[in-house]
Parts: structure tokens; C-alpha cells; sequence
């Protein structure tokens, strides 16, 4: 169907219906409408494998599904069949229940470099409890967050540091400083600038656009050892996606503390908090020093999105899914960079990182990034039934995906030539730019 004949009525009251009732009109800011072309941004019925219809009726192969959390694809049989068993057992109890000892033991089989784990629902918990944790062993008041990392946590220590930090006292925001990601000395300069203040160094191991220098994240460790603040690997996207023994046991440099989500539960909600047994005590009952109030929530127990978590843990294994993971992002990301440079916006069009957590960029005449050319390139894919924010791919697309994501990659870039070679790609957006999450003002 042609761009200009692609509609979406129903979406549109759908959007309309949400925003009347829900601030933001979802429930994350990444997937509000204004992240998507004007009148084009789908509201979806349901989704299965790598595809997902919208309420109109179109079908999607989407990538990036459910904000990078269903690496094996929407409705994953062995998911479902772990999830269906605990359904009729009952879902949360007055004491612990059994399934809680299984999935422990399960996720620390898979990630054999952390000793304890406790489980939560949102990563941010996650992370925000690390946080609390360090501040407690250490005595410390400072976080150090790496400033290149978009998203730690709904917490205020973090979102007080963005431009969206209204309601977020500056006495709050003004204990979190901020380190480069990849400079140790830069990182070794703050670590000494605030000596003896500084509770932990948190980052994503790797990120979107790099992987690690050689000897980076071993010369953190170094760092966090010598200026004795607790280091801590935010693995909500590295985790299930570098590697089942996320970034830790791929480049094999341990942390003390580490923080999981998304992916565990494919789309079932369900973190964790993992790490070092005699920080994670702190916590417990078992010592007899002050006691850490850590990641205590009515539904971390919740058994079924801890059954989807063993049987994610599982088919990992038995399907070797992050090599396959690899494997589908490497073919898309050839067939993309083919299909850019076909229609000669080789240097226009980007796409870039790890093959399992593809993003793309989207650069102007000058080679800047563009809202507006993201804004074009993302309705020429919509029309041509491609959902991608990103080209965070899942283990559920096959060839016939990825080649149908090609071509519409290669008739959406013929557009942008015509854009590049107008100077201007105004009239192909239809309505408004994208804009970004983190703005202060509408
Ligand atoms: C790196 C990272 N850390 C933490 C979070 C927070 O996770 P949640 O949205 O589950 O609270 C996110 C979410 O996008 C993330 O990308």
C-alpha cells in the first residue's frame, strides 16, 4: 500500500481513548504516540511469533518487541506451557512459595557469577535497590551513573538528572554525578574529586552503539576496588541478549552488584537484583549488622512470571538463542546496509551495535541526526508493514522477515534520496516530527 494511502482510523480513536484516560496515552513514555509519525502511530490487538496486528487490522513484523523484553517472539510455546502449569496452583501466597527456590537456583545456574538474587517486577526496582544497597555498605551519599546511558531507573536519583525532572528536588539530584562511559581517567578523576563520597559506579556494561574498549571494564573494577565504592552492571538489555550469562559472562569481568529485566520473563514481568552473597545479606535475616531494607514488593513472588523465567533461562540453552539472536541481527543488519547504500543513502541511513540489539540512525544532508528523517523513514516502514523503533530483533524472525524488512527498508531509503536530494523531507512526514522521550515541555 502506498504511504499516502496508509491509515489507521481505528488507532487514531484508540490513541484518542488512551490519552483521555491514561497520561501519555501508555504506560511508557518509549512507546507514546508522539515517538511515532503523526496518525500513524498503530495501537495493537495482539501479537504472535515477530508479528503483531493493530487495531485496524495490519499486520507488523516489529522489532524491538515490548520495549526489548520478548527476545523469543510473542507467545512463545515453552513460556506459555511454564506460565499456563503455575496458572491453576495459585499466584502468590502469605509465605513463600517453592517456585521461588526453583527460579533462584535456576537463575543463578545461568548466571553463575552472581551468589544471591532477589526477584521484583520492574528493572527499575532493580536498580533502584542496588542503589540502596551500596549507599548502606558503603555509608556513602553519592551515585555515580554513567552520563552516556539513556535509562537506569523511574527512581529520582536518576530522572533528576534528566531534562524531564520536575517534582525532583535539586538536594536529590545533586547526590548523582556522572562519568563517560569508556574513560577511566575521566572515571578515575571523579572517583578522586569526591573521594570517599561516591557509593557506586552504575552503567550498562556495553551499550547501543559501542562494545567495551580492551581492558575497560576490568579497569572499573580496578577503580571501584581501589576508591572502594561497589560496582554495579545495569544488565536490563546486555542480560539475555550479549549473552544468558549477560554482559558479565560474556566479557568476563564480575561486578558486585547486577540488575535484570526485560528479556528474563519474555514480556512477563519479572527482575532481579543479583550479586555478591555478603552485600546481598545485608538484606536478609541472617547477620547480625544493620539491616538493608531491600526489594521487598507484594509481587516479586508472583509465580508464574517466575515459571516464565526458568523457561526462558531453559530455552536459551536447549535453543541457543542468543547465537541465534546473532545470527538474525547479522543478516538484517546486511540486507540493510545493502539496501541503504542500493538507493545511495549509504551514509544517510545507519544501522549500529551489538547484531542482537540493532539500532538505527537516521542523518540529514549534513549528516546529522534528523527527527524529521526518522519521522519519514518510520511511516515508509509502517506502509510497507514493518513496527521498528529500532532493529532489536527477536529469535522468532525468520528469513521471510528479514527479506520482507529489506525491501521496505530499500523503498523506504528511494524515498529518503528524494528528501536528501530536495534538501528538505517536509512534505513527505505528513504532520509533525517525532520527538524525543525526555523533553521538559510538550
Ligand atoms: C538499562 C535499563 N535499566 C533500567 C530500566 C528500567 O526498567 P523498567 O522499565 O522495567 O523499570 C530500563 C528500561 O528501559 C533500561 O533500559
Amino acid at each position: 500500500m502506498s504511504t499516502e494511502d496508509f491509515r489507521l482510523p481505528r488507532s487514531h480513536r484508540a490513541n484518542e481513548r488512551l490519552h483521555t484516560m491514561i497520561p501519555g496515552g501508555a504506560h511508557t513514555y518509549a512507546k507514546g504516540d508522539d515517538q511515532y509519525p503523526e496518525h500513524l502511530a498503530p495501537v495493537i490487538s495482539h501479537g504472535h511469533g515477530a508479528h503483531v496486528w493493530d487495531v485496524d487490522g495490519n499486520r507488523y513484523i516489529e522489532y524491538g518487541s515490548g520495549l526489548r523484553s520478548v527476545s523469543l517472539g510473542h507467545a512463545h510455546p515453552r513460556v506459555l506451557e511454564a506460565v499456563r502449569r503455575e496458572l491453576d496452583r495459585g499466584s502468590n501466597f502469605v509465605r513463600p512459595s517453592i517456585v521461588e527456590a526453583d527460579a533462584a537456583e535456576r537463575f543463578l545456574a545461568t548466571v553463575p557469577t552472581a551468589e544471591m538474587v532477589k526477584f521484583a517486577k520492574n528493572g527499575s526496582d532493580a536498580t533502584t535497590g542496588a542503589v540502596r544497597l551500596a549507599r548502606a555498605v558503603t555509608g556513602r551519599p553519592r551515585v555515580a551513573i554513567c552520563g552516556d546511558h539513556p535509562f537506569f531507573s523511574v527512581d529520582d536519583w536518576f530522572i533528576g538528572t534528566t531534562p524531564m525532572n520536575a517534582g525532583i528536588p535539586a538536594a536529590t539530584t545533586d547526590l548523582t554525578v556522572a562519568f563517560p562511559y569508556g574513560d577511566l581517567a575521566a572515571t578515575e578523576e571523579l572517583l578522586s574529586r569526591y573521594e570517599g563520597e561516591i557509593a557506586c559506579l552504575i552503567l550498562e556494561p556495553a551499550t547501543t552503539h559501542t562494545e567495551p574498549p580492551p581492558g575497560y571494564l576490568a579497569g572499573l573494577r580496578d577503580l571501584a576496588d581501589r576508591h572502594g565504592c561497589v560496582l554495579v552492571f545495569d544488565e536490563m538489555i546486555t542480560g539475555f541478549r550479549w549473552s544468558e550469562a549477560g554482559a558479565q559472562g560474556l566479557y568476563g569481568v564480575t561486578p558486585d552488584l547486577s540488575t535484570f529485566g526485560k528479556a528474563l520473563g519474555n514480556g512477563f514481568a519479572v527482575s532481579a537484583l543479583a550479586g555478591r552473597r555478603d552485600l546481598m545479606e545485608r538484606g536478609g535475616l541472617r547477620h547480625s549488622g544493620e539491616r538493608v531494607f531491600l526489594l521487598s514488593t507484594t509481587h516479586g513472588a508472583e509465580t508464574h512470571s517466575l515459571a516464565a523465567a526458568m523457561a526462558v533461562c531453559a530455552t536459551y540453552v536447549k535453543e541457543d538463542v542468543t547465537a541465534r539472536l546473532h545470527a538474525i541481527g547479522e543478516r538484517l543488519a546486511a540486507g540493510v546496509r545493502e539496501a541503504a547504500a542500493g538507493m545511495g543513502v549509504g551514509d544517510h541511513v545507519l544501522v549500529r551495535g551489538r547484531a542482537s540489539n540493532l539500532v538505527f540512525a537516521t542523518l540529514d544532508e549534513n549528516g546529522e541526526p534528523s527527527q524529521p528523517y526518522r519521522t519519514l523513514f518510520l511511516r515508509q516502514l509502517l506502509a510497507g508493514g514493518v513496527l521498528a523503533p529500532s532493529f532489536v530483533v527477536s529469535s522468532a524472525l525468520d528469513d521471510t522477515d528479514i527479506a520482507h524488512t529489506v525491501d521496505a527498508v530499500a523503498r523506504a531509503c528511494a524515498v529518503y534520496r528524494k528528501a536528501l536530494d530536495a534538501g528538505d523531507p517536509t512534505p513527505w512526514l505528513a504532520g509533525r516530527p517525532v520527538k524525543p522521550v525526555f523533553r521538559p515541555f510538550a
